[in-house]
């Protein structure tokens, strides 16, 4: 038996699966997020470490036989927060999250401090990541900021409070600006850029490889043996990468989760650091990938339910599944700045082209249309990295949505593949990882594709007349762009 963990930004979910890979049983626990201001997004660590021993303690009162087996957990979270530690493993602040962006000035600042930053870690220097937001404590809270002893990325934090270690793998550790990515290892430029050293930083493992074991008075809560290792693990996207089987160079996939993600397994390190494309190590040793990053994916979706005080499904079902082309109203998904391919924290989206005619349907047709143009734009971009993606699999809670799906395909003009129903996501891909940690196997063998239970391919009758909206949403931005960050 294997555990996998993923500490999402809005729960936390455990996944129990045997040795042929079968998911036994699943838990999750939902986790809050606080905004106290505008463009901050925090959460507290102990919260996470409460979900985790209540999903754990869960598992172990449904399932304890299987339990008992389990030879290995793996862990998958949200990257890039800023967990902040002192000598005695105080927790010194809430975590800074991945879609925090109040720390644009510090980014500005690395970068011409810093000019090779961007060739070392492949990527440029956005508030979304760890380093700046150290910047920002440095400026911000300099008190408390000489006194961190420790910063670990949000699944690390988890992984001192089950083994006692300090361990992050590599491609969580991409994600800090603090990783030389072509080597696989800290560099010492970057984190002297940001007044850190190594000491500060976890040590690094492969995803796949062993990295402690859990603490006895763990093992013992749970009646789990004392001998349970813990795996490297990897960032929820990698994680997602090898719980789909998108390991091998080609293989790619999209999620619709808070975050929308398009995702490319990749040969080689590949940068294109101009149009924001991310370029990180993968959970599997000497592999890469590229992502084109969106800030707000089924977040864009949730924040219109939440007006009309609705759930976001709700939203979605009232619209059907037959899709009839784009709608007169356009949506901009900037609600919280934008990653790829604008790098712009202070943008902000809207409606446009609205009537009196424009009811909820319109809109939340809209907010979907406007999701697939960002994916579309990521797109673009990561072919301009190099990197052409013919098909990719759907993920992630969005991909529930059939009509979504289909502008998806339709918007990008490539068809998308739905695994058979089944826990795929990052908690079924980190215990994968822990089954190559407990094994000694070769993640490439143990993350096979599922098989495909649908693929919606683009609908001919309309991929032109979307391609058109996406001109016209294309053409939008500048003016956006005018009246947010000017
Ligand atoms: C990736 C990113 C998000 C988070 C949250 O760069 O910031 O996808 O990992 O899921």
């Amino acid at each position: 038996m294997f555990l996998g963990i993923d500490l999402g930004t809005s729960s936390i979910k455990a996944v129990l699966i045997d040795a042929a890979q079968r998911v036994v049983g699943s838990a999750s626990h939902p986790i809050s997020l606080s905004r106290p201001h505008p463009g901050w997004s925090e959460q507290d660590p102990e919260d996470w470490w409460q979900g985790c021993l209540t999903v754990l303690d869960q598992l172990a009162a449904t399932y304890p036989a299987q339990v008992a087996a389990v030879e290995g957990i793996g862990l998958s979270g949200h990257m890039h927060g800023a967990t902040v530690l002192d000598s005695a493993d105080q927790v010194l602040r809430p975590a800074i999250l991945w879609n925090d962006t109040r720390c644009a000035v510090e980014c500005a600042a690395l970068e011409q401090a810093c000019p090779e930053i961007r060739q070392i870690t492949g990527n440029v220097v956005m508030p979304g990541f760890t380093a700046p937001k150290l910047l920002w404590l440095a400026r911000h809270e300099p008190d408390l900021f000489a006194r961190i002893a420790k910063v670990l990325l949000p699944k690390d934090y988890l992984r001192l409070r089950l083994t006692g270690e300090y361990v992050s793998d590599m491609s969580d550790a991409a994600g800090t600006c603090w990783l030389d990515v072509g080597r696989r290892e800290w560099s010492d430029v970057a984190l002297r850029h940001c007044g850190l050293s190594r000491a500060q930083m976890p040590r690094l493992v492969e995803g796949s490889a062993v990295s402690g074991t859990v603490r006895a008075e763990l093992a013992d809560r749970f009646g789990m043996r004392r001998d349970v290792v813990v795996a490297g693990g990897a960032g929820d996207n990698a994680a997602a990468a090898c719980g789909i089987g998108a390991v091998r160079p080609g293989n790619a996939f999209l999620s619709l989760g808070t975050s929308g993600v398009l995702f490319a397994t990749t040969a080689r390190f590949a940068p294109n650091t101009a149009a924001g494309v991310h370029a990180f190590c993968h959970a599997v040793p000497d592999t890469w990938h590229q992502m084109g990053v969106i800030l707000a994916a089924t977040d864009s979706l949730q924040w219109l339910a939440h007006l009309f005080g609705v759930e976001a499904p709700h939203l979605t079902a009232a619209l059907g599944e037959t899709l009839t082309g784009p709608g007169s109203v356009m949506f901009l998904p900037y609600l919280g700045g934008e990653r790829t391919p604008h790098n712009e924290a202070r943008l902000r989206g809207g409606f446009v082209g609205l009537g009196h005619a424009s009811d909820r349907d319109a809109l939340t047709r809209a907010v979907l249309e406007g999701v697939a143009f960002a994916f579309r734009d990521c797109l673009r971009v990561l072919a301009d990295a190099g990197t052409e993606i013919p098909r990719a699999w759907a993920v992630g809670g969005g991909s529930r949505s059939r009509l979504w799906l289909k502008i998806m395909a339709s918007v990008l003009n490539r068809p998308l593949d739905l695994a058979a129903e089944g826990e795929l996501g990052a908690a079924f891909g980190a215990a994968r990882l822990a089954l190559c940690a407990a094994h000694n196997v070769s993640p490439v063998d143990v993350c096979t594709p599922p098989a495909i239970a649908a693929t919606i391919d683009p609908d001919p009758a309309w991929v032109d007349a979307y391609e058109d909206a996406y001109g016209r949403y294309r053409r939008l931005y500048p003016a956006f762009k005018e009246f947010t960050c000017s």
